[in-house]
């Protein structure tokens, strides 16, 4: 092992316990999973810690509507839960409920540290009330008409139609989403949490830590607009903790929320007599804690979260890696197009090892958003996971049983098998750093190496001739040892195609046994790994994510309501980060071509000065080829490569006019030379 034993509790946000798992939801558990397990194979100590999120006035409401208790809500719904992830592979060391008695002891340890060291005040406030429920309404809680627009039932802080935002007090003709009552203001003693107090230690926090550049710059601008006392507490009627020396008043649900996190470690410390609490969150802890998480719940766990353990006199967690939010073919996940796609539903119909794959290949550690898109899914699966990484073995194995005893051979030139290997440490780092999609292209670049020499060996003609034998022994051998190294490296990823894997050959793939030498080494009958993604079986998923929709009556109360610190923050509008990460680049026309059957797309060759980049531009009816070669212009030069129909496009070159004819391509000053950044 290159590394000393590293310790880490690793966790993905807690799911709330009024509904289903969907695939959005399984982008984030499949990326921890992944990392978690890549920790384990490389025989670090890693604990996969997650719970259910089950305290709120949404999920004590969605109860009431289904006539049961809160209790026997979310037990079923952990039940069920539970059963999608393991269902998913994913392999949690611990998995428990935010309602436990461990975390109303840890979060009521934590508010009574934070209270005695002067960070919790009380301040009387006024809040929109339900007389006929006798509750106090969350924003969202309130519906009305839109102060700005005039537009009917908007939400209690902001509006659907017209996106403005305004509080509650404002909203014409406000009326209760839960009873249909006019609410009144009424006065209340709350709690808070002085956010402010820790502003310095936060800074210090952000720079001296491993938050993602995009995390850093956004709490930046949250700093900019200055923190706000956090209000921590609610009035009954609430499902959670009441606060211990406040009857009546409880813990609002993003208090406790990710003390679950230690909560349900706890949990796991009492079962288990090598697990030591203190070792992992005391304040001089030499453990590693990192939160996965999504973009919209950065706020809670980069600011209120690392101030309360700071507060309490915990350690931070070392790092919180946020990620982008799953689309499904291009757009928000909808129910009307069948694309609010449940785990239950995909799991129904797919194998879960393809979604863990096309996300590993999509992942990087950036935050951007991620498009599932089904056709690209189902080819992409296809072409590298049934058509590159199983052909490896099935074009081989049957040989190996067949004529050779099931025995391997004493491979002659390993030059491949030490290129493979020679990719081990490349490869870690990609895992290490979240970086699946490129530990994924490396991978199969591998396997593209490997059937290469398969087919240019072409055992399955050595095996005609006699005195090819050895050498038909020989190819297979190196076929399926390389196939070997290549399933150990997708391991994190695909731990059920690893684990018939390890059946067929008879052995356990470690990174440690990576270098292993099998000659002479029996494996077992082959027997097919995976089979083909069918467009059928996608077409049925949407088909039972759109029936879902007919069958279930919408509720009267919208319970997957979010606060809006939990909005998803990106709008149309994009933020000067966002324009500063795209890459303008001048470049040289080296080469513009047709491209047969295409209508309106030229091949163009882009000289970067030094690189060259394939770019598919819509500009056929504005120039000939020969017009536009030797020409400058201006491209992005960052833009993820896209895989079209006639090849894959590397950047985009920018054009302007009404279109048509009257189209022209951007065409910079003599004086720019290809590569120079343009500002
Ligand atoms: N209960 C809170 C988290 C508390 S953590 C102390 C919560 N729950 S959630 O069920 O709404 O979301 C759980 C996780 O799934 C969050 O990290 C959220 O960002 C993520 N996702 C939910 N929908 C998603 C997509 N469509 N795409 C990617 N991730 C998504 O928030
Ligand atoms: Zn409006």
């Amino acid at each position: 092992m290159a590394n000393s034993q590293r310790k880490i509790l690793v966790t993905s946000a807690l799911p709330y316990a009024n509904g289903p798992i969907h695939l959005g939801h399984m982008l984030e558990y499949i990326q921890t999973d992944i990392w978690s397990r890549f920790q384990k194979l490389r025989g670090h100590e890693c604990h996969y810690i997650c719970a259910d999120d089950a305290h709120g006035t949404p999920i004590m409401l969605k109860a009431q509507q289904l006539g049961i208790t809160p209790e026997e809500m979310i037990a079923q719904v952990q039940k069920e839960h539970e059963k999608d992830f393991a269902d998913f592979n994913i392999q949690f060391d611990n998995f428990h409920s935010t309602h436990s008695d461990e975390n109303r002891q840890l979060a009521s340890d934590i508010y009574i540290k934070l209270r005695d060291n002067g960070y919790i005040k009380t301040k009387t406030i006024s809040q929109l009330f339900d007389p006929e429920k006798s509750m106090f309404l969350p924003d969202r809680f309130v519906k009305g008409t839109c102060p700005r627009c005039k537009s009917e039932d908007q939400y209690g802080d902001n509006c659907d139609n017209c996106g403005a935002t305004y509080s509650t007090t404002d909203l014409i003709n406000p009326k209760s989403a839960v009873s249909g009552a006019t609410p009144v203001m009424k006065d209340t003693e709350h709690f808070f949490f002085d956010l402010p107090a820790f502003e310095g230690m936060l800074k210090e926090w952000i720079n001296s830590g491993s938050l993602q550049q995009e995390m850093a710059n956004k709490l930046g601008e949250w700093f900019e607009q200055g923190l706000q006392q956090w209000d921590i507490s609610r009035d009954a009627p609430y499902f959670g903790f009441e606060i211990p020396d406040a009857p009546g008043k409880f813990f609002y649900v993003w208090l406790d929320a990710p003390i679950g996190y230690m909560g349900s470690f706890k949990n796991l410390c009492d079962k288990r007599d090598d697990l030591n609490f203190d070792d992992f969150w005391a304040k001089d802890s030499t453990a590693e804690v990192y939160h996965f998480i999504g973009k919209d719940i950065v706020y809670f766990h980069s600011l209120f979260w690392p101030a309360m353990l700071d507060g309490a006199g915990l350690r931070k967690p070392t790092s919180v890696y946020a990620h982008g939010y799953v689309t499904v073919n291009g757009a928000k996940m909808s129910k009307s197009k069948g694309t609010f796609i449940k785990a239950r539903t995909y799991l129904d119909n797919l194998d879960p090892e393809y979604l863990r794959y096309y996300y590993a290949a999509k992942l990087s550690s950036r935050i951007d958003d991620l498009d599932l898109n089904l056709e690209d899914f189902a080819q992409r699966v296809n072409s590298d996971l049934v058509g590159k990484l199983v052909n490896l073995a099935s074009r081989t194995a049957g040989f190996i049983s067949k004529r050779f005893d099931g025995k391997l051979a004493k491979i002659n030139d390993t030059s491949l098998t030490t290129s493979f290997l020679a990719k081990q440490e490349s490869i870690a780092n990609f895992y290490e750093t979240r970086e699946y999609g490129k530990a994924m292209r490396e991978i199969m670049t591998l396997a593209d190496i490997a059937n290469a020499y398969v087919a240019d060996s072409a055992p399955w003609q050595l095996i005609k001739e006699d005195d090819k034998q050895e050498q038909a022994h020989q190819v297979c051998s190196n076929a399926l040892n390389l196939f070997r190294i290549l399933v150990t490296y997708l391991k994190p990823v695909l731990p059920k195609l690893a684990q018939d894997v390890e059946a067929f050959l008879q052995m356990e793939l470690t990174w440690d046994n990576l270098d292993i030498d099998l000659a002479g080494h029996e494996i077992a009958k082959f027997k097919a790994l995976m089979q083909r993604v069918e467009m059928k079986s996608i077409e049925a998923i949407i088909e039972a994510s759109t029936e879902n929709l007919q069958v279930t009556a919408e509720p009267e109360v919208k319970t997957e309501v979010k606060s809006p610190l939990e909005q998803d923050p990106i709008s149309d509008e994009i933020s000067f980060d966002d324009f500063a990460k795209i890459d303008l680049r001048i470049a040289r026309i080296a080469k513009a071509e047709h491209v047969k059957e295409a209508n309106k797309l030229l091949r163009l060759e882009l000289d970067l000065g030094g690189e060259t980049k394939q770019v598919f531009a819509g500009i056929k009816s504005a120039y000939a080829p020969e017009d536009l070669e030797g020409k400058l212009t201006v491209m992005v030069a960052n833009l993820a490569p896209r895989q079209m129909r006639f090849g894959v496009s590397e950047g985009m070159v920018l054009a302007a006019g009404p279109g048509g004819k009257d189209l022209w391509i951007m065409e910079p000053h003599e004086g720019a030379q290809p590569g120079m950044k343009v500002k």
